[in-house]
């Protein structure tokens, strides 16, 4: 049942790239392969300052987002950047409450309430989650993550959970295929059927094929590995045919 959701593989940039890294069609390429655009969507999330010169999604299939956004429409909140604006600017989803962005402060109801200003501003939310290598030691990976999502999540039609341990993100360190399908089980119990449930942390085209198999992982979010587009089609590629 859960693998005839669409997968979804999703390149988080973060602070990285400037106007030469918008893409030419030929670039976008090889993101799809045969007839893989019937199952997968490809998401690349650039800085803001780059979504409305990347190349428009519906020409090539690749869909934007952005990384985090306020919640609020408009205001004086300096520096911030509403799910109204994201979206005006060609973004179909935003991450929200990844573990960078909650280290720096965002709460279980900041988070919460990005992802309903996403849902509000016509966006789906990633809903970022995940445990600290402490936590995990400790034995409490599933309750804390249980808890963030009982936290984080608003009442949603549409929204994607992403499980990042945090202790597997930039670290090359990637949680075992075992320890991941533990958890996705748990997170599938939780939201139900037609979610999806992303897995972030060191995600790679070495790993991608033996994480993407698992039966409640509908995709990756993906940072340092999705800044070359060789390697994230090779991500793309390893998404198993339904
Ligand atoms: P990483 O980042 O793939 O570089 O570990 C993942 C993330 O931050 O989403």
């Amino acid at each position: 049942m859960a693998k005839k959701l669409r997968t979804l593989i999703a390149a988080n940039w973060k602070m990285h790239g400037d106007m030469s890294w918008v893409f030419k069609p030929a670039d976008f390429a090889g993101l799809y392969h045969a007839d893989s655009r019937k199952h997968l969507d490809v998401l690349i999330c650039p800085p803001a300052t780059l979504l409305g010169s990347m190349l428009d999604p519906e020409q090539t299939g690749v869909l934007l987002g952005g990384q985090d956004c306020h919640a609020e429409t408009s205001g004086a909140h300096t520096g911030k950047i509403s799910a109204e604006m994201l979206k005006d600017a060609g973004a179909s989803y935003v991450i929200v409450g990844h573990s960078e962005c909650r280290a720096a402060g965002d709460t279980d109801a900041d988070v919460n309430a990005k992802a309903k200003a996403a849902a509000r501003a016509g966006i789906i939310p990633i809903i970022c989650v995940g445990e600290t290598e402490a936590e995990r030691n400790k034995g409490k990976a599933q309750a804390v993550v249980s808890a963030q999502i009982k936290a984080s999540l608003p009442k949603l039609k549409d929204y994607v959970i992403a499980y990042e341990p945090v202790w597997a993100i930039g670290t090359g360190k990637t949680a075992t295929p075992d320890d991941v399908d533990e958890m996705h089980n748990a997170i599938r119990e939780q939201v139900g059927a037609k979610v999806r449930i992303l897995y972030g942390g060191s995600v790679k085209p070495a790993n991608a094929e033996s994480l993407l198999a698992l039966k409640n992982v509908n995709g990756a979010l993906i940072g340092g590995a999705g800044l070359e587009m060789e390697s994230l089609a090779e991500i793309a590629k390893a998404a198993p045919q339904p």
